[in-house]
Formats: structure tokens, sequence, C-alpha cells
């Protein structure tokens, strides 16, 4: 990192928003922007989505190995069994206005929930473990009673017998889930669990790093997760598609859009240079989401929308490609998910990154405390109050 020891000097070497710092190292994933590939523990999420469930990378992300069956069972179960909200949150859920963002609810949900916990100052590894099952079960409960409950419906409670993905669509729509649904959520729940050193995830890390408490970690990493240039660029990307329209409007929206410097929301990577892997997979689940959904419009914007990118000049020097949140949207919609819900399910797969990198931080930790050049005026005379204009 760039040496702040002297207030005065040169600010020519600082790497505005951190960009291609590296910090520390990460056993958790590998992000290869150059070539396109993600790796989680080692493994390539092409060879992941193909194969794995969400549980399974769950405990990789969290235990550094594969399961055995046993331990996949165990950690099935342990993730079921943590799928009811206590009353008390229940409760506050009620009390939230149903004009609330529901990233900023399940922020505050996160905050509540460690009131709840007896564990949750605890920052020994079993508990902290506990605690990241805990978390992954319980967020994708608030997000699906919030919705129930903004909706004027009651709850629907947990199926132990459901996996993480099928549960959480059937707690949502109390509906048996369709299997092919359920294994689109759960592709899209894989392909997002974790992505090395993103702004959500460092904010996860930095409050760790002071020995907070990981409630308190989570909720941060929520908070930076909300934004649109990071999470929410999902809900802004379908916003963007439904402004669209229908697909003889892409290529007016886009000269438009254009001409007008907007950004497209979906588009761009701060690591990624080529499509994101992510993306790649995601339009390939959408388009077999596609094969029996009924209306096809979105996915037919945005892969008219990404041809137009992929051809444009602008968006070829600046390798700005389709980025994780662009197919998310239309597969996110396809699957009945509320648009203004679509960075809460980002988070009910990231939570597993965040606490795996939690639990990584905690085991070398150090502060993380960078520097600052202060660049502004320095010993100014003070003013009496009477005496300012
Ligand atoms: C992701 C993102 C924040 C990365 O930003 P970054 O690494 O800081 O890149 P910059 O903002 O410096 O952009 C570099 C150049 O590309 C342009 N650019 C970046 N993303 C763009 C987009 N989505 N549409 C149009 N132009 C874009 C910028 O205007 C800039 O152009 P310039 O060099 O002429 O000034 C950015 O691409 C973006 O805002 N994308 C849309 C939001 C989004 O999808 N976020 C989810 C990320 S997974």
């Amino acid at each position: 990192m760039s040496n702040t020891s002297n207030t005065t000097g040169s600010t020519d070497n600082m790497a505005k928003g951190l960009e291609d710092v590296v910090i520390t190292t990460t056993k958790l994933s590998k992000v290869d922007g150059i070539a396109g590939h993600l790796y989680y523990r080692g493994y390539s999420i092409d060879v992941l989505a193909q194969h794995a469930s969400f549980e399974e990378v769950a405990h990789l992300l969290w235990f550094g190995h594969l399961p055995n069956k046993a331990e996949l069972q165990a950690t099935r179960e342990r993730l079921a069994r943590e799928r009811y909200l206590t009353p008390g949150l229940v409760d506050s859920l009620r009390n939230i206005p149903s004009t609330a963002s529901p990233m900023a609810v399940l922020r505050s949900a996160v905050s509540l929930l460690g009131h709840y916990d007896p564990e949750a100052e605890d920052t020994n590894h079993e508990a902290v473990m506990d605690k990241a099952c805990r978390l992954t079960a319980q967020i994708a409960s608030v997000i699906a009673a919030f919705e129930r409950l903004r909706r004027g419906q009651e709850l629907v409670e947990p199926r132990e017998d459901l996996n993480h993905a099928a549960n959480f669509l059937y707690m949502l729509t109390g509906e048996e889930p369709d299997p092919a649904a359920s294994r689109a959520l759960e592709m899209y729940l894989i392909l997002l669990a974790d992505h090395e050193f993103n702004a959500s995830t460092f904010a996860a890390r930095v409050t760790a790093s002071t020995m907070s408490d990981l409630y308190s970690a989570v909720t941060a990493a929520i908070g930076a997760l909300k934004g649109p240039l990071h999470g929410a660029a999902n809900q802004k990307a379908m916003e963007q598609f439904m402004e669209i329209g229908s697909v003889e409007n892409v290529r007016s929206w886009f000269e438009k859009a254009k001409a007008e410097r907007r950004r497209i929301m979906g588009v761009g990577h701060r690591v990624y240079k080529v499509l994101d892997p992510r993306a790649r997979h995601l339009r390939e689940v959408a388009l077999q989401l596609n094969e029996v959904a009924e209306d096809h419009r979105w996915l037919d914007i945005a892969l008219k929308l990404e041809e137009l990118v992929e051809s444009d000049p602008y968006f070829n020097e600046r390798q700005l490609h389709p980025n994780v949140d662009y197919y998310s949207a239309p597969l996110l919609y396809t699957l009945g998910i509320p648009v203004d819900l679509f960075t809460t399910i980002f988070a009910m797969s990231r939570i597993v990154g965040w606490t795996a990198h939690v639990m990584e931080q905690w085991a070398d930790n150090r502060l993380i405390r960078p520097r600052a050049q202060y660049v502004g005026p320095i010993d100014l005379p003070w003013v009496p109050l009477e005496q300012r204009g």
C-alpha cells in the first residue's frame, strides 16, 4: 500500500478506491479478472455450479474442504434447525413500516438477532461457527418473513426436510416449490457465496479486525452491499430492463443512455476485464428457466442489451461487460421474487462468504487501519465567534 507517513507528500501513487491494492492473503476465493475465473478454496465455480449443493459450498467455505456424507448431513441439519425466528424478532418485524427498504430491514434484523443470541459476543471459533450457521439460516427466514408481513400474510413455518433454497421459496410463497425453480435459486446462491475482497466483505473484515462481534461485522457488510455500485445493482438492473420495456426499445434506449452518459447497471467490474464468469452461468440458468416461463421479455431485453454493449467501442475500450448482477435480475424476477427484495437475496448467499472471512480474519488478526493523507490547511488562527463572517 502507499506510504502516507509524510503528510505533505505527493498523492500520485495512491490507488483511488484501493484499486488493485492487495492488503492480505486469503484461502477462501480467488478472482482471476483477466481470464474470467472464480475459485472457492481451489474449486472452480464452473465445477461447483455443475455438481455442488449450496450446503456443500457453505461447508467448503467454512471448514476448508468438501464435506463427506456425514459432514454434509450435519451441516444440512444444523442449517435446518436454525431456521426458526425468535418471537421477539418477529414482533419487531411486524412493527416495521411495510414501506421500509428490505435491505435496511435486513440490516436492522441482523443487528437485532444478536440481542437474542447468548453467544453473540463470543469470538471463540466454535461459537462463531454456530453463529455463521445461525445467521445463514435466519437471514433467509427474515427475508421471507418481512415479505409476507408487508403483504399482510401470516408467516410460513420452515420445513426441515427441504434444502436451503427450496425452504426459502416455500417460506416466501407457502407453496411446495418447483424443483427447477429451487435449483435455479440454489445455483444463484452457490455462485454468489464468496468473492474475495469485495466492498461488503472488506467492511465485514474491517469491523472484525477491531475484535467486535460477528453480528456487527455482518451488519456492516449488509450496509455496504446495499449500495447500487455493489449489491443493489441487481435491483437497479431490473428497473433498467423495466424502463426499456421491450426488445424493440433496447437500441434507442442504449443510444440515449450513452448520450446522457448514464451507467448501464449490471455492467462493469473493478476486477473482471472480461465477462464475469458468474454472469455466464446465471445467463445459462435464466435461459433454462425461460424454457418453461411464460414471459421471456426481461431476459430477451437483457440479451439484446448485452449484444449492444459487447459491440460498442466505448464499452470495449473500458473492458466493460455484464457482471454478476446483470443476469441475476431476470433470473430472480422469473423466480417471482419482488424487485426490491433482490439485494437481500444476494445477502442470503454472501452471508457464507462474510462469515468465513470473519473467521479467517480472526485466525490471524491484526487491526485494519490504513492511513489518509491530509491535504487541507494547517495551523489556522482561532477566530472568535463574533468576528466570523
Ligand atoms: C462496478 C463499477 C462500480 C466499477 O467501477 P470502477 O472500477 O470504479 O470503474 P470506474 O467508475 O472508474 O469506471 C471506469 C470507466 O468506465 C465507465 N463505466 C464504468 N461502469 C460503467 C457502466 N456500467 N456504464 C457505463 N460506463 C461505465 C466509467 O464512466 C469510466 O469511464 P471514464 O474512464 O471515461 O471516466 C462500475 O463499473 C459501475 O458503476 N457499474 C454499474 C453498477 C454495477 O453494476 N455494480 C455491480 C458491480 S458487481
